[in-house]
């Protein structure tokens, strides 16, 4: 699967960071009614896992990993029914390892070394982390120029004001980010607030919730 597949055409990839499993179902729920099919869960929690089993059971969800840094959080993922997984940075082995699972994969890239890895290894879609830190569009620009058609999904500080204009960008494909579904969201079972961020998401990009 290219990586570019492993996000199903989903323009906004919400990243997760989830305590409480038992909020993920209303979590897949409150995206959906805003709009957003799709969620990256991140492994920054001990209840990683369990959320992504509870939200891969939803029919038409589609739940990938986040965070994944290792080959025993890649199995746990697969495990609990991730169908893709991102990395915040490039890993030749744990690519590999991943593919091998049959699971798509967005490796993350701050540099043109790393981006020329990912094109080398197949890729033709990168996560660009830390986007705002790095430069946001601009910098997306100027490493697009030397790599054509790959296309650049960036996170970190992606925001709802930020994300319409990068979309617009024929280089960026999809974007990702915490902001309509943050920790605090999510520790205040505030889902009624995750719809209403996601369909100002979804309707800012041109998609109808
Ligand atoms: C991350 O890895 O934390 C993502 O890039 C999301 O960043 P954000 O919380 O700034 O949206």
């Amino acid at each position: 699967m290219s990586s570019l597949g492993a996000l199903a055409g989903h323009r906004i990839v919400p990243v997760i960071v989830i305590d409480d499993a038992g909020a993920a179902a209303d979590l897949a729920h409150a995206l959906s009614e805003g709009g957003i099919g799709c969620a990256e869960v991140t492994f920054r929690t001990n209840a990683a896992a369990d959320a992504i089993a509870a939200m891969a059971a939803i029919e038409g969800f589609t739940v990938g990993a986040g965070t994944v840094i290792s080959s025993e959080q890649l199995h746990a993922a697969r495990d609990a029914g991730a169908t893709f997984v991102v990395s915040p940075g490039f890993d030749a082995g744990l690519v590999d390892e991943t593919r091998s699972l049959g699971l798509g994969v967005l490796p993350g890239v701050a540099t043109a070394s790393e981006t020329m890895a990912a094109v080398n290894a197949g890729f033709d879609a990168v996560k660009f982390f830390p986007a705002d830190r790095l430069g946001g569009l601009a910098t997306i620009r100027a490493l697009a120029a030397p790599f054509p058609g790959i296309g650049f999904v960036p996170s970190g500080g992606v925001t709802a004001a930020t994300a319409p204009e990068y979309l617009a960008d024929p280089a960026v494909p999809a974007v990702s980010g915490s902001w309509m579904a943050s920790r605090a969201h999510l520790e205040a079972r505030d889902f009624a607030t995750i719809a209403r961020l996601s369909a100002e998401a979804t309707r800012a990009i041109g998609v109808r919730p």
